[in-house]
C-alpha cells in the first residue's frame, strides 16, 4: 500500500483519503480577510491626481480600485470596487468584457453611460448596471466631473480564467435607443415614488423613502439615503 501511495505521488496523483475531511464534525466558516476601511478623501484625492496625468481615452479607464491588503486582487474575494472619474468633455472608450458591473453615481451630473446603444443618464444617486459582454462607454457632457463607485466581479472572473474583453471598432458607440428604453434606477424616481433600487417595497420610514425628498419634487440624496443606496449597491453586487 505504501509503495502504491509513493507511486501515486510520483505520478502526480492524490489519494482522497489524504485530504483533510471537512464533511464531518463541527466546523465553522473562517473569514478570508480582515475588515478594512478606505477613506473617501483618499480615493477622491487620488482621482484628482489621476485626472491631471491620465486621459481616459489613453488609459482606457481612469479607475482607482479598493485593493484589500489581505487579497491578491479585489476588495472582497469575488468583487473589485473602485471609483472612476470622467471630466467634462471627456469620454471613456467603448468596450465590452465578461465582467458585469454596477455603477453608483456619487458626484456630478450631465454624463451618461452608453450600454448597447442606449444612453443611461448619470445623475447623483443613480444606479446603473452593465451586463456582461455588453458594449459600453461613458461620456461627460456636463460642466463638472462625474464620479461613480464602480463594482465588478473581476476577481471571480479572473479565478475562472474567463476574462475576455474587446475594444469597440470605434471610440464611441452610436446611440441607437432612446433614453428610458431599459429600466432605470434613477434617484429622483426612487425618492419621489418611493421605489426601492432592489425592487422591493420600502416601509414608509425607510431612509430612501424619507430622506432627500423636497416639497418641489426635486430631490438630492441625503448622506443617510446615500449610505442606504450604497448598501443596496453592495448587496446587489454580492448577489450577482
Ligand atoms: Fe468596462
Amino acid at each position: 500500500m505504501k509503495s502504491s501511495i509513493k507511486n501515486s505521488k510520483e505520478n502526480h496523483l492524490i489519494g482522497y483519503w489524504t485530504i483533510p475531511n471537512t464533511s464531518t464534525g463541527f466546523r465553522e466558516p473562517e473569514p478570508g480577510f480582515r475588515p478594512f476601511l478606505w477613506k473617501w478623501k483618499n480615493i477622491r484625492g487620488a482621482l484628482d491626481q489621476a485626472a491631471q496625468h491620465i486621459r481616459p481615452e489613453e488609459a482606457f479607464r481612469r479607475f482607482i480600485g479598493y485593493q484589500h491588503p489581505d487579497l491578491k486582487l479585489g476588495t472582497a474575494h469575488t468583487l473589485l470596487m473602485g471609483a472612476q472619474m470622467v471630466r467634462p468633455g471627456e469620454f471613456a472608450p467603448a468596450h465590452r468584457h465578461i465582467m458585469e458591473a454596477i455603477r453608483f453615481v456619487v458626484e456630478g451630473h450631465g454624463a451618461a453611460t452608453i450600454v448597447e446603444g442606449e444612453p443611461l443618464p448619470m445623475e447623483e444617486g443613480d444606479l446603473i448596471t452593465t451586463p456582461n459582454w455588453s458594449w459600453h462607454d461613458h461620456i461627460n457632457a456636463g460642466d463638472q466631473p462625474i464620479v461613480w463607485l464602480d463594482g465588478a466581479n473581476g476577481p471571480m472572473i479572473h479565478y475562472y480564467q474567463v476574462g475576455f474583453a474587446n475594444p469597440y471598432h470605434q471610440p464611441q458607440q452610436t446611440v441607437t435607443k432612446p433614453v428610458g428604453w431599459s429600466q432605470q434606477y434613477l434617484w429622483h424616481l426612487a425618492a419621489a415614488h418611493r421605489v426601492s433600487v432592489v425592487s422591493h417595497e420600502l416601509p414608509p420610514d425607510h431612509p430612501i423613502a424619507t430622506h432627500g425628498k423636497k416639497p418641489n419634487g426635486h430631490s438630492k440624496p441625503s448622506p443617510k439615503a446615500r449610505a442606504t443606496l450604497l448598501i443596496a449597491f453592495c448587496c446587489a453586487m454580492w448577489i450577482h
